[in-house]
């Protein structure tokens, strides 16, 4: 599949005229058939021994995966399909070895006036992405630079390849991060860095962001999506209930005080004693099995 992808961006690249559909390629070459849904902008597929791995692969080579509205729109039509799908317990984001992301589309914006991006919210929508109650996990190559930085930080873990690059460039178009970039950076890496890195634009690269804590694992290029779908699989083997009411404890620590995050912890803590795979999961450790987890 990757193979084949890559012989598709390549051929996209160097020989098919710019007008020519990409959609058309794909469906002349057969590689839309082997991803499920039908978008323009990305693939998703089902990976995994028990394919309970949702894996979105952003998929605008040309313009290295630039954050354009369609893209966007098929992100979360692709989420929101793996999040009803009971299958699937965890999601991999990603993009090619080049770039994750290299920002929300300029072009798209650059002709955008104050009265419009004011009056529509422009962005906000991006947040959304954050509602999803399975885990995502970033594996990040390349650039991910501004509204590719703050989407990866939208996710729950962050993976990167080991050429991958951060930053916030936007201070070199006149603008400032607008999709979380100076408020999450902040909360992952310390105010000084993240500072920093949004009033230079400097970038960081994947030794760095891991050392500040922005990034949890570093893996070679090629490596990154395996091991990140591996991660994804461990995740899907545990009960998709306890986990989502984990992944929305820990991200109430960055909403609230430690007393408040605390009591919350709490409730959340006594509600797993309500679920059948709380019970499961302590009388197969007493009985000295593999729990059979069944989601309630
Ligand atoms: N938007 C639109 N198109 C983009 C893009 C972007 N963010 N980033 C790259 N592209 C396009 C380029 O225009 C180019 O298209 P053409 O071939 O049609 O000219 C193509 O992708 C390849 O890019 P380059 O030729 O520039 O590739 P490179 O390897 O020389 O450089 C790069 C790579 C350093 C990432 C460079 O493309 C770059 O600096 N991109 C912009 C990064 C940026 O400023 N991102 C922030 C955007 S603003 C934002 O995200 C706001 C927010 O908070 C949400």
């Amino acid at each position: 599949m990757a193979s084949m992808t890559f012989a598709r961006n390549v051929f996209a690249k160097l020989i098919l005229p710019a007008k020519y559909n990409l959609r058309l390629l794909d469906k002349v070459i057969g590689l839309r058939c082997m991803s499920i849904g039908n978008y323009e902008y990305i693939i998703a597929e089902k990976k995994g021994e028990k394919k309970n791995v949702g894996l979105i692969k952003l998929n605008r080579p040309r313009a290295l995966n630039a954050l354009c509205d369609g893209l966007m729109k098929d992100l979360k039509s692709a989420l929101d399909a793996f999040e009803t799908d009971k299958d699937v317990g965890c999601i991999v984001l990603t993009g090619s070895e080049k770039a994750f992301a290299a920002g929300a589309d300029i072009k798209e914006m650059s002709q955008k006036e104050f009265s419009e991006v004011y009056g529509g919210n422009f962005l906000s929508h991006w947040n959304s992405l954050t509602h999803c109650k399975k885990p995502v996990i970033a594996a990040v190559n390349g650039y991910a630079l501004g509204g590719g930085c703050e989407l990866a930080m939208m996710c729950d873990i962050i993976y990167a390849g080991d050429k991958a690059q951060f930053g916030q460039p936007e201070i070199t178009l006149g603008t400032i991060p607008g999709a979380g970039g100076t408020q999450r950076l902040c909360k992952a890496i310390g105010k000084s860095r993240a500072m920093e890195m949004v009033l230079t634009g400097d970038r960081m690269t994947a030794q760095e962001a891991q050392a500040s804590g922005l990034v949890s694992k570093v893996f070679p290029v090629n490596q990154l999506v395996d091991e990140a779908v591996k991660t994804a699989e461990k995740i899907s083997g545990f009960s998709k209930l306890t986990i989502a009411m984990c992944k929305e404890a820990v991200n109430t620590a960055y909403e609230l005080s430690l007393q408040e995050g605390l009591h919350f912890e709490k409730r959340i803590f006594h509600a797993t004693f309500a679920t059948k795979d709380r019970q499961e999961g302590m009388m197969a450790f007493l009985e000295k099995r593999q729990p059979n987890f069944t989601d309630s």
